[in-house]
This record gives structure tokens, sequence and C-alpha cells, in this order.
């Protein structure tokens, strides 16, 4: 029987990274992964895809409205979704096989096939032929991951009602595109499918969109969206979607109940959520416990309520975001090498990748009212940014809020093209428990969006120089 210090079943972000950073640390590792491809959610149908999406269709709006005011003449452009969904493959291709040549490179045996814990030391692999095979582990961890969120009366076939994963991969473009949740998942794909020439139609049962982003940046963004076209529909759910005629029949209520209405739709996305997947890793016949949200239960290490088994990424609490996955997975790596791994919860940037993108880390202004924390705001528009003026671009803006005695920043928070960049000079600094003084001391490079955040630093202290 083949014999491990660690076993890492999935091999997304979290399970991936864990098992090449064990692999530098000493560790005797496999990997079990039970897709054809390596990359999890992420890689395969999730963060890669869509971003590849998100980019062509935002050079096909591109091309479409905003070149010809710059001068740069082009012909009407055409859409060849098939060459548009072969970029998105090869993006994919290109990412799964860099996680394949990193396994090699770190030598760490891939055992293809469902992986299902055996208890303390062992594991299960049966691959897709019915074959099993067992293998001894010192360590387990369970990086298994998420699915989406069913909604009842709305059942996904992936072709007309479809999860992220057939929004990703629709043959035509939907001339009526009704999506369900107005999260990040709506959005962005949301904005792929509208570029490219859908009306999209969002339902979202709460009174806003975004729901745990910062009121004041998402009450901007919504205006935005509603400009580019989008029609939201919030406090309303969607209760049924009827298949039977050439047209989806939506049945939406106010989420409070009340008169029905019906919308009809070529495709259906629903996205109200995702759901931690723990099918088939034969968790209650091994003893491993879950929380009250079906998530796997572990301790401040990763440790589950088995011995020796640990457990990472969406498939237990907290943001299920690539890059919480990633760093969990460092960190249990290295505390099961004996070192003493670490994951700082409150500085994990969150990005929503449309045009323009939202970015945020650390707390709301929300938040930090309900805790009742003193603080200062400081808002920077890209308006008053000769970069974003030059360039025509000048949706959105900075907020800064620092503790109104310390001055330390508690959050910062931006709307505007390249906030998923520009966060990070933020997370930087919280990380190292700056303070709005700091940020607004920083030499910051002219002329660049960046600025925008050093003026929003210094309006925390009254003294923003462009405003
Ligand atoms: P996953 O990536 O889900 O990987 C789990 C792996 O485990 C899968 O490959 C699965 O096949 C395998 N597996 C499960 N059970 C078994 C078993 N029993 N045996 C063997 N293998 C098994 N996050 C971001 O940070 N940025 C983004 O831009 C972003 N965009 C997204 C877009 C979409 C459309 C979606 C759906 C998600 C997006 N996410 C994004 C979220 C991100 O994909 C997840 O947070 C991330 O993939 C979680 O990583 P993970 O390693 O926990 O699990
Ligand atoms: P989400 O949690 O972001 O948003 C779901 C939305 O649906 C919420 O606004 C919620 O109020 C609403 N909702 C719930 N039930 C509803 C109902 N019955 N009717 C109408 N609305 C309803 O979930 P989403 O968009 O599905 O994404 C899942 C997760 O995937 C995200 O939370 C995020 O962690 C991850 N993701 C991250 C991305 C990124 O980092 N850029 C991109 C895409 C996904």
């Amino acid at each position: 029987m083949a014999s491990y210090d660690l076993v890492v079943i999935g091999t997304g972000p979290g399970g991936y990274v864990c098992a090449i950073r064990a692999a530098q640390l000493g560790l005797k590792v496999a990997v079990v992964e039970k897709r054809d491809t390596f990359g999890g959610t992420c890689l395969n149908i999730g963060c890669m895809p869509s971003k590849a999406l998100l980019y062509a269709s935002e050079m096909f709006e591109e091309a479409g409205h905003s070149f010809a005011k710059m001068g740069v003449v082009v012909p009407k452009p055409s859409l060849d979704l098939p060459a548009m969904m072969t970029f998105k493959q090869q993006g994919i291709d290109g990412n799964v096989k860099g996680v394949e040549f990193l396994l090699k490179k770190n030598k760490i045996d891939a055992l293809r096939g469902s992986g299902r814990v055996l208890g303390t030391g062992k594991v299960e692999v049966t691959s897709a032929d019915g074959k099993t095979q067992t293998v001894e582990a010192k360590s387990i961890v369970i990086a298994s991951g998420s699915t989406y969120t069913p909604l009842k009366g709305v059942a996904v076939d992936e072709k007309r009602i479809v999860s992220s994963t057939g929004a990703l991969s629709l043959g035509k473009v939907p001339g009526k595109l009704l999506v369900i949740g107005a999260g990040v998942i709506g959005l962005e794909l949301g904005s792929v499918w509208r570029r490219l020439g859908a009306e999209v139609t969002v339902v979202e049962f709460l009174d806003r969109i975004l729901p745990g982003m910062d009121g004041e940046v998402v009450k901007q963004f919504q205006r935005i969206l509603e400009k580019q076209g989008f029609n939201f529909k919030l406090g309303s759910k969607v209760t049924a979607v009827d298949s039977s005629g050439a047209m989806l029949k939506a049945t939406i209520e106010p989420a409070a109940g009340g008169k029905p209405e019906t919308l009809e739709a070529d495709v259906v996305l629903v996205a109200i959520g995702r759901i931690p997947y723990t099918k088939g890793l034969g968790l209650e016949d091994a003893g491993i416990k879950l929380d009250e949200r079906g998530r796997i239960a572990i301790d401040a290490h990763f440790l589950t309520s088995v011995k020796g088994v640990y457990a990472i990424g969406d498939v237990v609490a907290g943001p299920m975001l690539a890059h919480k996955a990633e760093d969990e997975g460092v960190a249990v790596a290295e505390i099961i090498a004996g070192k003493a791994g670490h994951v700082n919860y409150d500085v994990i940037p969150g990005v929503v990748y449309t045009t323009p993108e939202v970015s945020s880390v650390g707390k709301t202004e929300e938040e930090l009212k309900q805790a009742g924390v003193a603080y200062t705001a400081g808002k920077f528009p890209f308006t008053a940014n000769g970069r974003s003026k030059v360039n025509q671009t000048t949706d959105g803006f900075v907020k800064i809020l620092a503790d109104a005695k310390t001055d330390r920043v508690l959050g910062v928070h931006i709307v505007g093209r390249e906030a998923g960049e520009i966060i990070h000079e933020a997370a930087v600094l919280m990380e190292f428990g700056g303070s709005a003084e700091d940020l607004a001391r920083t030499c910051h490079a002219h002329p660049t969006r960046s600025e925008a955040v050093k003026e929003a630093a210094l309006a925390v202290g009254k003294r923003a120089i462009h405003m």
C-alpha cells in the first residue's frame, strides 16, 4: 500500500497550493482529483473562464462604443462566439496544464479518482472505471470545494436554466437573460452576456445588490450598471420557472409575498450562492462533523473532529474565494510540517470583476457602525484623478475608513476601473497595521489611478489636494 506524509483531496486553489507548499517543506505528498483536469472550480468553471469572457466581452464592447471617441475608427465589431469560447478554453487549458506541471515539478503523486476518507490515516480512491485503491496518509487535507445552491421550482438543466457552469458555455447570446441573485456571479456573468447583446434583468431577494459590500459603494455601482443597461428587480424572488414553451416563463413575487408577475426569458441563470461540496467523502462514516451550515467543522488550526484530518477552502467557513483557499492551503501545510501557519482573515480582499470593478478590504462602514467603532472616512472620486480624466474613465471613487483615535486603516472600498489591482496597496498597509497618514505620505507615481488612494488617505485628514 502506497504511503504518504500528506494526501490532499481536491486540486482547486486550496488543494494544489497546499500540496505544493507541503512538498516544498519536504513532505511526501499525493493529491486525489476526480475531475479530468487539475485546478478545481476556479481554473475549470469559475474564476478563470469567467475572467476570460469578461475580458473578451469588454474588448467587444469597447471596440463598439469607446474606440471612436478616441479617434480609433474601426468597422462595427461582429461577434464570433465560438472563437470567443475557444479563447476562453485556451486560457483554461494553459492554467490547468500549469498546475499539472507544478505538481510534477514538486514530485507530487496525482491519484485520479474520487477520494473517500476511511478515518485517521487512510484514504480510498475510486477511479472512473470503478477500481479502488487505499493509500496511507499521516495527514489528510480535504479541499473538496463547493457547488451552486439549487433553487426550489427552478431546475437547472445547464442549457436554458443554468448555473454559472452553463452560463460560461452558452451556445448563443440569449435575447433575454434573467439572473436570479445580484451577487458576484450574477453581476459578472450578467455583464458578459449584456455586453454581447443580451437584455439582462436581475432579480434579487434583498433591497440591495452585493450584500456584504460597502453600502455607499454599492449604491453608486448599481447606478453605473443601470446606465449600462442592467434592469434590477430588488426585493423580489423567483418562485418558479416554466420551461414548457419556446420562452421560459419565470414567476416573480415580492420578497415579502404578494401579487406575482411573469417575466419571459431565453435563459435563466441561478446564482443565489454556493454550498460546500461534501458528497462521496465518507464524512459521516469517518466521524467528521459538519457545522450548522453543512460546512466541515474545523478548529483554529484547520483540524476536523477526526485526528490527522484537516479541511480548507470553500468546504469550510469563511469567504468562498480562491485566494482565501490558497492562503489556507499554505497555512495548513505549514502547520502539518510543524511550523506556525496562519491566515489573517481581517485582510482578505474581495473583487467584483465587472467594468468598473468593485474592490474591498477590511470593514465596511455598516460593520464599523454596528460594532460602535468611531471612524473617519476619506473619499476621493476618479472624476478628480488626472489619469482617469485623460482616459475618460471617471466612474467611481476610493473610500478609506480609519480609526478616529489611532488613524489605523480599518477598511478600503473602491468602485472604479482597475479597482481590483489598486486595492492591494491597502491590503499590504493593513497587514502592517498602517495608518491613513502612512498612506498619505507614501509617494505615488503620477499619473496613475492609484493616486486616488493617496488622495482618499489625505481626505481622511481633510487635506486632499485635487478636490
Ligand atoms: P474547488 O476549486 O472547488 O476545488 C475542489 C476540487 O475538489 C474540485 O476539482 C473537485 O473535483 C475536487 N473534489 C471534490 N470532491 C472530491 C473527492 N471526493 N475526490 C476527489 N476530488 C474531489 N474566487 C475568487 O477568488 N475570484 C474569482 O474571480 C472567482 N470567480 C468565480 C467565478 C465563478 C463562476 C465561480 C463558480 C466561483 C468563482 N470564485 C472566485 C470562487 C472560487 O472558484 C472558489 O473560492 C475556489 O475555487 C475554492 O477553492 P477550493 O480549492 O476550496 O475548491
Ligand atoms: P453571492 O452570495 O455572491 O450572491 C447571491 C445573491 O443571491 C445574494 O445577493 C442573495 O441575497 C441573493 N439571493 C439568495 N436567494 C435568492 C432568491 N431566492 N432569489 C433572489 N435572490 C436571492 O453568490 P453567487 O453570486 O452565487 O456567488 C457565489 C460565491 O462564489 C460568491 O459569494 C463568491 O464567494 C464566489 N465568487 C467570487 C467571485 C469573485 O471573487 N470575483 C466571482 C464569482 C463567484
